[in-house]
């Protein structure tokens, strides 16, 4: 709506950047406020092919976005100091065509807490040393019931870095 038609709007409105990453420079450019969800680096439905019936093809964000993927986002990339004020923050998103109560622990965790440390922490972690904590986070929802997928073998899972490319 902001950047593709003509509309205008007041400087109170907050835009969710969803297509793509490459749009938030342009949308602080025009001095609106945003939050992140870019389908470049999230959206956890993606990946599950087209859900249009008689259609073959992927999925309209494919690839499945993987927590490295999420990891490595950097809400201030392309934007300067003086405008950074104006990022709000982000939202990791699930839409529904593909998603229910069947899948919905499975296909939310332990993906969704990547981001969750990308917005808190803020960008430029080390994937080695955020993947045991994945790990136990994944680990604590497990114990309590929640369908948390595994992010590497077991055995890796209980050796920190033996698994690693930088081990
Ligand atoms: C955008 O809308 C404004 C206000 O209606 C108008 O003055 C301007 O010419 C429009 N610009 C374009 C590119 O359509
Ligand atoms: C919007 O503009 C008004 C008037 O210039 C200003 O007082 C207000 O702080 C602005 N709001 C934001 C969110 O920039
Ligand atoms: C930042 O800008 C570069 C160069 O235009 C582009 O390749 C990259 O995708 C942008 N990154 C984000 C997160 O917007
Ligand atoms: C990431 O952390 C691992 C383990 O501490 C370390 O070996 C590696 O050099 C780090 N990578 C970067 C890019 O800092």
């Amino acid at each position: 709506m902001v950047l593709d038609h003509n509309v205008t709007l007041s400087n109170e409105t907050v835009v969710l950047v969803w297509i793509s990453s490459a749009n938030a420079a342009a949308v602080v450019e025009k001095n609106f406020r945003l939050v992140h969800a870019p389908s470049d680096y999230f959206y956890l439905d993606c990946g599950g092919g087209e859900w249009i019936g008689g259609a073959v093809g992927n999925s309209w964000c494919d690839p499945f976005k993987t927590w490295t993927k999420a990891y490595t986002f950097d809400p201030q990339a392309n934007i300067s100091a003086s405008q950074a004020h104006l990022v709000l923050g982000g939202e990791q998103a699930l839409w529904a065509e593909q998603s229910g109560p069947e899948n919905l622990d499975p296909i939310v965790w332990p993906r969704a807490a990547a981001s969750a440390e990308v917005f808190w922490t803020g960008p430029g972690g080390n994937l080695s040393e955020a993947l045991p904590r994945l790990h136990d986070v994944a680990f604590r929802l497990r114990q309590r019931g929640v369908k948390a997928i595994q992010l590497q073998p077991m055995w890796c899972a209980l050796r920190a870095g033996k698994c690693n490319l930088d081990s």
